[in-house]
């Protein structure tokens, strides 16, 4: 229709005047960290495969036999014949490793926070966010049509602030935050938040996506440090450190069987296939059984911090903050020029004039790489002085 490819082209249009319109580009992940794209070889540094499980051949070989033996699809909804045998498997893996009574896997994160926040509050409810966590926790916040208000980003004494103000006109009350924050790697403070939970009888939702695997030994964002954050909903995704796909809520028996009742992303939406059931099974049992190959993206990230002048990062992953949407376009294409491969994060992604490089180290980047890569971007990328290491401490 005319109207419909007009409206399309405008927007696209406008998109393209601001540096904010995306394309989709051929990437083949040859390994873990090596891509070919445009017909280049290039070392990806923008990938969430922490831990590079995604082509790890004891993952690859789990996801191959299962497909042999349940087939391709789940066929249907969980509820209906869709629950094939690996997900009560991975379920009790995954709610012993984050310490809890029980796990309900979902397609995705995005369709676990979808589900999960919509069946535990409702319109006359609120749901406190960090201004700065996920997509997929905003969106749940608003498809369950509860009052939805921010705090300051990573701001426990601001959530208590709105508490004091906000909690007497609202029956139940969800605190949602990143775990590790998905675009500037800080870690959440849980302890803190939970604190405050508790002391309003609010109910704590972490989505540890960019936790599980590479923080806290492995079990993810609550367990850093050596303490036990009490987050009594442990979100997650399979589909980072764990190099497979699908989402997970660790919490207790009870809220897990509310879940698999009332969460319309899990009941209306087809299982998860099995080889991936599988991959995920399997890649768990790795980082449960080698800690110390769990801890490399870190120490990756911190010596590549140490060289380029930059922060200490809490996670593996590290931003460089550059500001308008073109300086980062600019840097990525500088960076891609270096045989590095570094997408460009622009808003809606991130707030506005915060566009930036955000860089991700895995466990199999050669060290030589690393160095080198900070060397490019001492060199050459203009960091504001904000974002250096000097300013930040
Ligand atoms: C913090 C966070 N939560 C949730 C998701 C969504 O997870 P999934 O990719 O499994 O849908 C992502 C992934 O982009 C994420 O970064």
């Amino acid at each position: 229709m005319r109207s419909l490819d007009e409206f399309a082209a405008g927007k696209l249009a406008e998109l393209e005047r601001s540096s904010l319109r995306r394309t989709l580009i051929d990437t083949i992940r040859v390994t873990g960290i090596w891509t070919l794209r445009n017909g280049r070889r290039l070392l990806s540094f923008c990938c969430n495969d922490y831990l590079n499980l995604t082509h790890h051949p004891v993952v690859k070989n789990a996801a191959i036999e299962a497909l042999r033996v349940y087939g391709v699809g789940a066929g249907a909804s969980r509820l209906v014949t869709g629950n094939h045998p690996l997900f009560a498997e991975l379920e009790a893996a995954l709610a012993r490793w984050k310490m809890t009574e029980a796990c309900c896997v979902f397609g995705s994160g995005y369709l676990a926070n979808l589900g999960i926040i919509p069946t535990l509050v409702g319109p006359r409810d609120l749901v406190l966010i960090d201004e700065l966590a996920h997509a997929c926790l905003w969106a749940g916040a608003r498809l369950a049509h509860a009052a939805v208000v921010p705090f300051r980003h990573a701001d426990a004494g601001h959530a208590e602030v709105l508490l004091a103000e906000l909690r007497r006109r609202h029956q139940r009350v969800l605190i949602a935050t990143d775990g590790v924050f998905s675009m500037d790697g800080d870690i959440a403070p849980l302890n803190a938040l939970a604190a405050v939970a508790q002391r309003h009888d609010a109910w704590l939702l972490s989505d540890d996506a960019h936790g599980l695997g590479v923080v806290g030994g492995g079990r993810g964002s609550n367990f850093v440090r050596g303490t036990r954050a009490d987050v009594p909903l442990q979100m997650g995704t399979l589909s980072k450190a764990l190099g497979a796909y699908g989402g997970y809520l660790c919490a207790s028996a009870a809220v897990v069987d509310l879940i698999r009742n009332r969460a319309r992303t899990l009941i209306y939406s087809t299982g998860l296939p099995p080889a991936i059931v599988a991959a995920a099974i399997a890649a768990l049992a790795l980082i449960e059984r080698e800690p110390a190959y769990a801890a490399l993206p870190l120490a990756k990230a911190t010596a590549f911090a140490r060289s380029a002048w930059l922060p200490e990062p809490a996670s593996p992953i590290v931003p460089i903050v550059l500001g308008e949407a073109e300086a980062a376009l600019k840097a990525s294409q500088l960076l891609e020029e270096h045989g590095f491969l570094v997408t460009a994060i622009r808003p809606p992604t991130v707030p506005e004039g915060s566009a930036r490089l955000r860089l991700t180290f895995t466990a199999q980047h050669p060290d030589e790489e690393i160095e080198r890569l900070a060397d490019v971007v001492r060199t050459h990328i203009v960091v504001p002085t904000t974002t250096r290491a000097s300013a930040a401490q």
